[in-house]
């Protein structure tokens, strides 16, 4: 008997599970079901959880080491707010600077692809969320890789490619990061093809965060990697999840892009709480 109930989302990646109360305690078995899960769907949902932050926490330890928050400068944080809501429970509107800061993710990315270790999952609690906009976008870029000609598979294959917080984050404001946060993540390198170790799949790593290929001149390399996101980011691809309160969501940065659709911070109200696990090595280990 299954332990839970699958339903795919998309043709290419994704499942909606059910039958499982994600906040009790899972012990190793389930633990390493919900591991290959991920493994072959990339991105889980689980709808009506009752999650707090407390709960949060203890399922990303499950799974890894929990990454510290990069905004989060000298101190250590865990939590991401995806959204208007503030602590104090009053919303922001859409001209406050933090509104805009959060606009950056609205460009295609893979969470943390500008640290040294990048994320391996992100986990996803869903409290308040807009009647209108405010859906994530998803697209796999294992998919996006299978699809290319054997010739362009030979190209990438061996590529390394430098991944910029401050390279993006310049495409929202050119004043988006403090100096003190730039000094904290300076550029990294990352293979541009990726394998999953458990399962041998391979993927692109792209996204808002890859300024350059390593050793190309730059219009080159902005071609190449603008024509892989276009690729990967075709309309049948996408996978849009429209968020429910109760959503937990876990999707694997790996081997996925996505990002917001984007909302009227002045008419809605959004609260969700992000945590990420850490990758356990850099891309550069990795078996090719
Ligand atoms: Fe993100």
């Amino acid at each position: 008997m299954p332990l839970f109930d699958c339903e795919p989302l998309h043709a290419e990646f994704g499942a909606r599970i059910t039958g499982l109360d994600m906040s009790a305690s899972l012990d190793d078995y389930m633990m390493e079901e919900l591991r290959k899960a991920i493994d072959t769907y990339s991105f889980l949902v689980f709808p009506d959880q009752s999650f707090d932050d407390e709960k949060q926490l203890r399922l990303t330890r499950r799974l890894g080491e929990p990454e510290p928050s990069h905004t989060a400068v000298g101190r250590t944080e865990y939590f991401g707010t995806i959204g208007n809501v503030q602590p104090d429970g009053t919303a922001l509107g859409s001209s406050h600077k933090k509104t805009i800061f959060l606009t950056g993710n609205n460009m295609w990315h893979s969470d943390a692809s500008f640290k040294g270790v990048p994320a391996y999952v992100s986990i996803m609690c869903a409290y308040e969320t807009p009647d209108e906009g405010g859906a994530t976008l998803f697209v796999s870029t294992r998919s996006a890789y299978e699809r290319l000609s054997d010739e362009d598979k030979r190209l990438v294959d061996p590529l390394i490619v430098i991944h910029d917080y401050v390279y993006s984050r310049s495409k929202v404001a050119l004043d988006a990061v403090s100096p003190e946060l730039a000094a904290s993540l300076p550029p990294v390198r990352q293979r541009l093809v990726r394998t999953n170790p458990r399962n041998g799949a391979k993927n692109l790593f792209i996204g808002s965060h890859a300024k350059a290929i390593k050793g190309w001149a730059d219009a080159d390399s902005r071609r190449l990697l603008d024509r892989l996101v276009e690729e990967a980011i075709g309309g049948p691809h996408i996978y849009s999840h429209r968020w429910q309160p109760g959503d937990l969501a876990i999707w694997d940065n790996r081997c996925l892009l996505h990002r917001g659709e984007g909302y009227d911070a002045d008419r809605s109200r959004r609260y969700m709480r992000q945590t990420r696990v850490r990758g356990v090595e850099t891309t550069l280990a990795e078996a090719a």
